[in-house]
Formats: C-alpha cells, structure tokens, sequence
C-alpha cells in the first residue's frame, strides 16, 4: 500500500512532458525573377531568355542593400514610357538601391528607390558624373543602345568604376554581328561589343601568357569571370591574381635544349 502511494505521489511530482515546438512557419516563396520580369513585363524573359541568367548570378545579392544601374530605361522618347525594368529590380532586390540612366528625359518613371539619370551612354564624362553620384556601384547592366562602340565606352568607363566585387551584364549582345549597330557580319572583327567580351575571356588567363614583358590591363586584373549565354554576357569583378605554371613550363619545355 506504501509502495503504491509512494509511486503515486512520485508521478505528481513528475513534470509535465514537454509541448511539441509549433511547427515553423513556412519560408514565403519568393517570385522569381522570370515571375517578375513577366509581372512587370520587361522583355528579360519572354522575348529573351535573361531573367534565368540574372538570378543564378545575383541571387546572393537578394537581401544586401546594393546599388544597381541600368543603362536604357525604356520607352525611348515618350518620357512616361519605360522603367519595367527597373521596376522588376526593385521587387526581385527588395534592400536595394535602383538607378536608371537613358539619353531621353525620364524622371517622372521615378519613385522611392528607382532614381533615373538623363545621360548618353557613349559620353564619359556624364557616365563617371553618374557614378560618382551614385557611390558605390554593384551592379551594372547595359541595355542601352547596344551600339558596339557605345557598349565599349560604357564598360570601358563603368567597368573600372565598380565595387571591387561588383557584376557588370551586357544585354543584346546579337548586335555584335550586325552592321546598322556598329557590329560586323565578321564575328572576329576586333571592334565590336562581342570582341571586348572575347578578350575578357583571354585575360583571364594572362598569367599564362609567355611573353616576360606582358603588361596586363585593368580587365586582366580584375575580372574573374566571364559567363557568355545567348545574347548575353555577365563579367565578375575581382582579384585574378591566382598565379601562374608559366615557369614551370618554359622551364620543361627549353631545358632539354
Ligand atoms: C531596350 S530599351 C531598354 C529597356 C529596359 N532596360 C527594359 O528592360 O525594360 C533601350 C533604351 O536605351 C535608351 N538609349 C538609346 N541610346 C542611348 C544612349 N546613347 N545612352 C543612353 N540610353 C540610350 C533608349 O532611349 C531606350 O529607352
């Protein structure tokens, strides 16, 4: 009788077994930014196939309160016209900072985080006023006039203006072979958008080259990578100073006479 009384009053003094944890909540899905691009109807996905592209390379930005600039906004002279891009960026970049720069009057597209520069994209002097405006540059996206000498100017101008692990995206990149944008039916002319991108391509390797006397260029300095899909390219800023085997094969090569 004890014994059961003792385990009795052994069992009220247990304590109560512990309440499940609540389920978490579900993570809101997010829309991708081919959702968005359709949502705001840019032609990054549909007419093109970009939007996959942008979010494999910018998803890691997502939440960082980064600077992003687009050259071309839209809408060519019809100053409503235009800014679905722009829209799209700061849905997919909710943290973000979204500039817009296009050589026709826009700024009635503008609204809280979307600021826009009226400038020509071929002129160097206004680019560089526009990014000492805007500070710190993380992304740049040039889908401008996609003329081959005015994507050159641009990248040349920007590229070298970008944070130190900025991405610089050239859109439209079809132009290269065609003559009425400055591009050439040659696709190994040395002038056009496409040959700057294939040089990129080169640099990346110059610690390679077997040349003592090379003079690597800014490019060969700093860009990383070089991802090429239909039409566009996207260019990762960075240190490309990995190091080199170039010793170790000129020595094989030349030591046995
Ligand atoms: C294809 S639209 C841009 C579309 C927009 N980025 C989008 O995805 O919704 C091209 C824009 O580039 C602008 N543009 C053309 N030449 C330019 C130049 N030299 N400098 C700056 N913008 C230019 C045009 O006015 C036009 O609005």
């Amino acid at each position: 009788m004890y014994e059961r009384d003792l385990a009795r009053a052994r069992a009220r003094l247990q304590p109560p077994p512990p309440e499940p944890e609540p389920e978490p909540e579900p993570e809101p899905v997010r829309p991708s930014l081919a959702e968005l691009a359709r949502h705001f109807e840019t032609d990054k996905w549909g007419q093109h196939r970009y939007a996959q592209h942008y979010q494999r390379h910018l998803e890691h930005l997502r939440d960082e309160p980064i600077n992003l600039l687009e050259i071309g906004v839209g809408g060519y002279t019809d100053p409503t016209k235009g800014g679905e891009s722009l829209r799209m960026w700061k849905a997919f970049l909710p943290r973000a900072q979204v500039f817009g720069l296009d050589l026709h009057e826009k700024s009635e597209l503008e609204e809280d985080r979307i600021t826009i520069f009226r400038a020509d994209q071929s002129a160097v002097d206004s680019l560089r006023l526009v990014a000492e405006q805007i500070g710190r540059l993380d992304v740049v996206i040039d889908d401008g006039s996609h003329l081959s000498s005015h994507v050159r100017t641009s990248f040349e101008t920007l590229f070298p203006l970008l944070d130190k692990a900025g991405i610089y995206a050239i859109e439209d990149l079809q132009t290269s072979y065609w003559p009425e944008f400055g591009g050439s039916e040659d696709p190994h002319d040395r002038g056009t958008s496409m040959a700057l991108v294939k040089d990129l391509v080169d640099g990346l390797n110059y610690e390679e080259y077997v040349d003592p006397d090379y003079s690597p260029t800014y490019t060969d300095l700093h860009v990383t990578e070089v991802h090429a899909y239909h039409n566009l390219v996207l260019i990762q800023k960075g240190a490309n100073s990995e190091g080199t085997r170039r010793r170790g094969i000129l020595r094989d090569r030349y030591s046995n006479g």
